[in-house]
């Protein structure tokens, strides 16, 4: 199968299991593929610009990242879909509810780390993503919070691809001007 086709199964699975939870990207009213499609997007350019760079595998999970955390997918299900490596990147990519909120990211990064470095490169494409205006609702506290997270999330994951460090970095530079106000 070639990457196109990977891409259009995964992002029609992941699609229709947002939607049942009307799940719109947050502060918007675009649907939650816009964010998926987002991050797979920043994967496919990260893979022009990588070396020893699994590109099917990386999309897949790309699209599905927020399947498990978000609605009512199982991991069952995704292994039988997609295959156990793609369901167990998933996973390390999915939050521990029953954790306290302030180790859940922590925990997950741990998780991720010893995951192949596509999934580090999913993790880092999200945060790209997701460093954009922020929800006018966001006082500066919080603001300033998702800055910090973005930087442990750029620490904790440094070697795991170069080409979306750097863009990364580049993203929470640029999020200042959004402190300021
Ligand atoms: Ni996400």
């Amino acid at each position: 199968m070639q990457t196109q086709s990977y891409y259009q199964k995964a992002i029609k699975f992941a699609a229709l299991k947002h939607v049942e939870q009307n799940q719109l990207v947050p502060g918007t009213k675009l649907p939650y593929v816009v964010h998926l499609s987002n991050v797979a997007m920043e994967i496919l350019i990260a893979a022009q610009n990588s070396t020893d760079f699994d590109v099917d595998f990386a999309v897949q999970v790309a699209l599905l990242h927020d399947t498990l955390e978000d609605t009512t997918t199982t991991l069952e299900e995704l292994s039988e879909a997609f295959g156990p490596t793609i369901a167990e990147g998933v996973l390390a990519l999915t939050k521990n509810g029953d954790l306290p909120k302030s180790e859940q990211m922590g925990d997950s990064l741990n998780r991720i780390r010893k995951q192949q470095k596509e999934i580090w490169a999913v993790k880092l494409a999200d945060r790209i993503t997701n460093l954009q205006i922020p929800p006018q609702h966001w006082d500066t506290a919080k603001k300033i919070a998702y800055q910090k997270e973005a930087i442990l999330i750029l620490e904790e994951l440094k070697g795991g691809n170069a080409f979306l460090e750097n863009r990364l970095r580049l993203k929470i530079a640029e999020y200042e001007k959004y402190l300021q106000t």
